[in-house]
């Protein structure tokens, strides 16, 4: 344990999970919750994350934060994102919906709140940190996510790391109808150990069994918030 505490003995920064060379993976503690909020207040951050494509106010972000971010934190399935050169805190990371019988499979989730750290590789790296606590602490088959078509930084990022796309559905959200054309990818063990072995991108590679097993392909009619988007 490595965690650092402050004059009332809170935990600043919490105990690490996995490091790696841009980035590290460390429990959340509560005085993440700031900056959490500040991402998840964020426009342009909620286009690229949020299925309802809006931000959320701070009383939402609290309660997502206390409620669900902290418990799977504890829980070995939600990790701060920090940077390893500064041991700054500059996202959050998770893997959530998982599912118990074979082929046993979750759903992963990432946001880098801080944007000056985009595109400088963190998100790749947090990415395998994330896969590596899946595959060899919790035992999982394959990890799934869903991405919109207009998140370029993130496909690239997560076809670095060995994701495929196993499907595609639209969604329309809000009053106005706004048309989300959201991608479905996945990336089995023997995948990502073979892509993270080689190096290289497999960007021909068919989906495997496991990874078919997790397709979901169907268009959805979504009007507003939905359970299933609650972490998003
Ligand atoms: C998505 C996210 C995690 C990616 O992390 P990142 O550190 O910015 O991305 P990386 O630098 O690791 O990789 C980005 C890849 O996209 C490419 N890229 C960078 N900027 C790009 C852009 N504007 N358009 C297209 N591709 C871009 C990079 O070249 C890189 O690909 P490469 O490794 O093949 O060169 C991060 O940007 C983020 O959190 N964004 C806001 C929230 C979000 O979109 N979350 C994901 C929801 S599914």
């Amino acid at each position: 344990m490595d965690e650092t505490r402050d004059g009332e003995g809170r935990e600043e920064v919490g105990a690490l999970v996995r490091d790696g060379t841009l980035v590290r993976l460390r429990r959340h503690v509560p005085t993440n919750l700031e900056a959490f909020q500040r991402w998840y207040a964020d426009d342009e951050i909620a286009r690229l994350l949020r299925h309802d494509q809006r931000p959320l106010s701070l009383a939402q972000s609290r309660s997502y934060f206390e409620t669900l971010i902290l418990p799977l934190s504890a829980r070995g399935l939600c990790f701060a994102i920090h940077e390893a050169s500064t041991d700054r805190l500059i996202g959050t990371t998770a893997l959530t919906d998982l599912t118990m019988h074979p082929p046993r499979t979750a759903l992963f989730r990432i946001v880098i709140g801080e944007k000056d750290c985009w595109g400088k590789g963190y998100g790749t790296e947090a990415t395998r940190l994330v896969l590596a606590e899946a595959f060899e602490r919790h035992g999982l088959d394959a990890v799934r996510l869903e991405v919109f078509r207009h998140n370029a930084r993130a496909i690239g990022a997560y076809r670095r790391v060995g994701f495929r796309e196993t499907g595609e559905h639209l969604e329309w959200v809000g009053r106005e109808r706004y048309e989300l054309h959201v991608l479905e990818m996945a990336i089995d063990r023997d995948t990502f150990y073979r892509v993270a072995g080689s190096g290289a991108d497999l960007c021909q590679d068919q989906p495997s069994a496991q990874m078919a097993g997790a397709r979901r392909g169907e268009e959805r009619d979504r009007g507003g918030e939905s359970s299933d988007h609650s972490f998003d």
